[in-house]
């Protein structure tokens, strides 16, 4: 069952301040429960979301490494959401590939259940004062939506190069029995590699300054 967005996120939702980019920032369009036909204008059979795509470089390799699969993006920064959507439009990809400027916490209760075959969220959370900690993406609620978007057998892939943020994370997935872990030994949800042909900017650069990057993969049971 689909769920209301939480009041308090919205109140808390960064996309209230002002930008110059609000009038013309896409939004996802209306209605209840939005499914690929409402989201894209040639959806596809396999859809993915990425949650936070920024510059949105993982956005456009993985079109370019997938071309027949969908993708969304969900970025709450009015700015990048609009200039990464324009982008895609500009490279002829925008009838398959989306970028919408929302919050997710808003966002994900829009939409369908088992909408997603993938769901990646790179770098996560820049949100290191205390006062900004309901901001944060790890913890039960959002991750819970994550689950209820995400098809039977489909992944959610997060990747970090802060460890205080993978321990977040790990600790609200693994208390979500719809999830098991899916990661490069049995039983455990880490990954060494990103496996999917695409790489997000804060990906580039971790690797570039030789920082570790801590990789999480769960699949829905
Ligand atoms: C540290 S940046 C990482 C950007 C990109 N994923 C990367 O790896 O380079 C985190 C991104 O998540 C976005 N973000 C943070 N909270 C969000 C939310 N509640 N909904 C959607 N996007 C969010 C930020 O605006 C930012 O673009």
């Amino acid at each position: 069952m689909k769920s209301e967005p939480p009041q308090a996120a919205i109140a808390a939702s960064p996309l209230r301040g002002r930008s110059p980019y609000a009038a013309i920032a896409p939004r996802l369009p209306q209605g209840e429960t939005l499914t690929a036909a409402a989201l894209l204008a040639q959806p596809r059979a396999e859809l993915e979301l990425e949650i936070g795509p920024g510059r949105g470089t993982f956005l456009f390799e993985r079109a370019a490494a997938c071309p027949g699969v969908g993708l969304i993006g969900v970025e709450v920064r009015l700015k990048w959401a609009t200039l990464v959507d324009d982008r895609l439009k500009s490279e002829g990809l925008g009838d398959r590939c989306r970028v919408f400027a929302e919050d997710m916490r808003v966002a994900l209760p829009r939409f369908a259940d088992g909408l997603f075959r993938r769901i990646f969220i790179h770098f996560p959370d820049p949100w290191w004062k205390k006062r900004h900690a309901k901001r944060r993406l790890a913890s039960a609620e959002p991750m819970a939506e994550c689950v209820r978007v995400l098809a039977r057998g489909g992944e959610l892939f997060v990747q970090t190069d802060v460890e205080e943020a993978v321990t977040r994370y790990r600790g609200a997935l693994d208390t979500l029995e719809a999830l098991a872990p899916n990661g490069d030994t049995a039983g455990e949800p880490w990954l060494a590699h990103n496996p999917y042909n695409a790489r997000s900017p804060r990906e580039y650069r971790a690797m570039r300054d030789g920082l570790p990057i801590h990789r999480l993969r769960y699949v829905r049971r």
